[in-house]
Order: C-alpha cells, then sequence, then structure tokens
C-alpha cells in the first residue's frame, strides 16, 4: 500500500479569506492554517470571524480575524494592515465572498442586479486591487478566486449570479496573465452545491428539495466545505506552482457533461 507523502508545510505564509466566518471560507482558513500557515480572518460579520480565529487558536494555529465588508472600497487596506501588522508578509488571498439571488432579469430592480454584480464580481477585483502589491512584495504569491458551477453553466433563475460568477472566470485568467511576470498566480475554484450553512438553511426553508442533487450530480450528494477547501488550499501552495489562469470545477461531476435517462435502457 502506498504511504502517504506528507503536504509541504505552508509555515511562514500568510493568506487573507475573505468570508471565512463561515462555509467554504471558514474550511480554508482552517485548511491553510492546518499545514502551518497563518491566516487573517475576514468577514462582515465580527462574530463569525472571532468563532473562526477561536477554532484555529483552539488547534495551535496563527491567525487574526478583522471585519470586512467585500463590497466596500475602504475596507480591504484595514485587512491588509491587519496582515501586515500580525504576520509581516501576505502570500495568498481567498475571494470567497458572494452572494445569489434567485431572479430573473424581468423580475430584477436594478438595484438587484447591482448588488450580484458588485458582491460577486467587483469585489475580487477590489479586494485583489490591494493584496497584489504586497504579493509583489514578498517576491510572488497566489490569487483564489471562488466562483461557481454557475459560472461555467447557467443555472435557472440565477441571471445576475450566473452573470457575475461567468466574470469572475475572465478576471481570473486576465489577472493570471497580468501578473506572471511578478511571480503572482491566480486561479478560479468553482464549487459544485457545498453543504454550508447557508444552503442547510435554503433547503428547510424550500421544503421537497433534499435531493435536487440527484438528476444534476453524478456523484448525487452534496460536496463538505472541506472538500473544496483542500483544492482551492492546493492551487495556492508550492504543489501548483506551474498552475495559473487554471478554472477547477470542484463539482462531484456536475458539469462534466449531460445525463440522458434514455441511454440507461438503450
Ligand atoms: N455553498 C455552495 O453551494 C456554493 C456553491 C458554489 C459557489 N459558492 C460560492 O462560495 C462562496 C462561499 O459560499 P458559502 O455558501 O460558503 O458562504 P455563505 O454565503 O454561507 O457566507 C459565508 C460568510 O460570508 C460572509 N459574508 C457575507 N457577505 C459578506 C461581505 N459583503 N463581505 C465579507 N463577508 C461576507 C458571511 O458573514 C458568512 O460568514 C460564495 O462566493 C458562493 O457564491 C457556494
Amino acid at each position: 500500500m502506498l504511504s502517504p507523502v506528507p503536504l509541504p508545510p505552508l509555515s511562514g505564509r500568510t493568506a487573507i479569506v475573505t468570508a471565512a466566518g463561515a462555509g467554504i471560507g471558514r474550511a480554508i482558513a482552517v485548511e491553510w492554517s492546518s499545514r502551518g500557515g497563518s491566516v487573517v480572518v475576514a468577514d462582515l460579520n465580527a462574530d463569525a470571524a472571532r468563532s473562526t480565529a477561536d477554532e484555529i487558536g483552539r488547534v495551535g494555529g496563527e491567525s487574526t480575524w478583522t471585519t470586512v465588508d467585500v463590497t466596500d472600497s475602504e475596507a480591504m487596506p484595514g485587512a491588509v494592515a491587519a496582515a501586515l501588522e500580525s504576520f509581516g508578509r501576505i502570500d495568498a488571498l481567498f475571494n470567497v465572498a458572494g452572494a445569489s439571488l434567485p431572479k430573473r432579469v424581468d423580475e430584477m430592480a436594478d438595484s438587484d442586479w447591482y448588488r450580484m454584480i458588485d458582491i460577486n464580481l467587483t469585489s475580487v477585483y477590489r479586494c485583489s486591487k490591494h493584496v497584489i502589491p504586497e504579493l509583489r512584495r514578498a517576491g510572488g504569491g497566489s490569487i483564489v478566486n471562488i466562483s461557481s458551477t454557475a459560472g461555467i453553466l447557467a443555472e435557472n433563475r440565477c441571471s445576475a449570479y450566473s452573470a457575475a460568477k461567468g466574470g469572475v472566470l475572465l478576471l481570473t485568467k486576465n489577472m493570471a496573465m497580468d501578473y506572471a511576470a511578478d511571480g503572482i498566480r491566480v486561479n478560479a475554484v468553482c464549487p459544485g452545491s457545498t453543504m454550508t450553512p447557508r444552503i442547510r438553511d435554503y433547503l428547510d426553508r424550500v421544503p421537497g428539495h433534499d435531493s435536487l442533487l440527484d438528476d444534476l450530480c453524478p456523484m448525487k450528494r452534496y460536496a463538505e466545505p472541506e472538500e473544496i477547501a483542500r483544492p482551492a488550499v492546493f492551487l495556492a501552495s508550492d504543489e501548483a506552482s506551474y498552475i495559473t489562469g487554471a478554472v477547477l470545477a470542484v463539482d462531484g461531476g456536475l458539469t462534466a457533461g449531460k445525463h440522458f435517462a434514455i441511454f440507461e435502457d438503450a
């Protein structure tokens, strides 16, 4: 039997993780720390941010937390300052914060549209812009943008969300090209449906849909947040040293192809 190869540690490396108070962001922060890296837990909700930092601290990891609203242009410099004050450098940024809104184009107010584009797409521009100079100063680094399978395949009634998450994928590729010479790699992860507290709440509010993935996802189950976090941290680590501009679907096969029931019986 093969013995597991120990993963190279991330000691001495600092990551800022947005939306790290819950769900996928929290799992990324915990995974980064479990590999020895230090983390800036950045979240809109102070209690949630503190709770992730406490969880990291309980197992001997190093972190600090700060409140950041990714829709506020003034907020990210505070997270950058917190990282430099606590750890002296920044090596990685995980742009995780996002939100969805099930509305067709003609059901949406202009404000809904702008909010979706702002929190999902403009936030990636806004947060990256403040971190890139520090990554450059550190001699290189990595940005991982959390998009969605909705950025690859359209999802019904998710027009603004799909448009924004698709935009994240091309922004990822543009940034990969623009910063390769600085040693900054930029990649995207497209999670499939992941059992985070938000999704659990949603399923509770829309009863009868707990098996909504059966017809869509070949693996017929939700991801656990840790199953998204591990590939995201991999992309930011030296193990992915030649990967930039990549879009990694972590979706149980959801975007692999179409399923035609009729072929099962042919
Ligand atoms: N959960 C899924 O099934 C799924 C699937 C595909 C993509 N995604 C994407 O993954 C990301 C995380 O989703 P999730 O379900 O883990 O998280 P979530 O929506 O449950 O939120 C996690 C955290 O985000 C924080 N947050 C909300 N608005 C914020 C803001 N403006 N600034 C900073 N923090 C903010 C919240 O306080 C919370 O702690 C999102 O970009 C989402 O679009 C999620």
